[in-house]
């Protein structure tokens, strides 16, 4: 089980203040892509019109620029609130394949300090089965501590 306790210090820390939605992003891709050797692909999708997820900033290989809420890990992490645990992408139906090489997912909803959707945080790794409930748990606190925030904006 990774342990998120150093990285989630240093995003909290670097986030401090910050309360540009982008600016925070493209800091939490970085962190969480330097810190663990299993995370190939981490990136977010904003929410830019009703239904629809955009890409914003990321660390990997070239990620799908739009996602409809009606496909995809990410539209239905963000067409439902909840974070989705995907152990094999290949039986996950409707599955977007941005990279051929990725084997599992995880996807978590973001919400903002009034409880709106501001999109979505993706992570591909080309381990299998590589995330389980404790980095979902992580990941959800990460978001909360620093989208959270009151004055946070997207
Ligand atoms: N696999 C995602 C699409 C984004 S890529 O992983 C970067 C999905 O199914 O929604």
């Amino acid at each position: 089980m990774p342990d998120y306790t150093e990285v989630t210090g240093r995003i909290t820390a670097l986030c401090e203040g910050e309360t540009d939605v982008i600016a925070c992003m493209a800091s939490i891709a970085c962190e969480l892509n330097q810190e663990f050797d299993h995370y190939d692909w981490v990136g977010f999708y904003r929410v830019t019109e009703p239904q629809l997820l955009k890409i914003g900033p990321y660390q990997g290989t070239h990620g799908c620029l739009t996602i409809p809420f009606d496909r995809g890990v990410c539209g239905a992490a963000a067409k439902t609130g909840t974070t989705q645990i995907v152990a094999d992408v290949n039986s996950f139906p409707g599955h977007i394949a941005c990279s051929t090489t990725t084997q599992s997912e995880i996807v978590v909803p973001v919400f903002g300090p009034d409880g709106q959707l501001f999109g979505v945080l993706d992570v591909d790794s080309n381990q299998p089965d590589a995330f389980g409930a404790e980095d979902a748990k992580a990941l959800e606190a990460i978001c909360a501590a620093v989208f959270g925030r009151p004055g946070m904006k997207p």
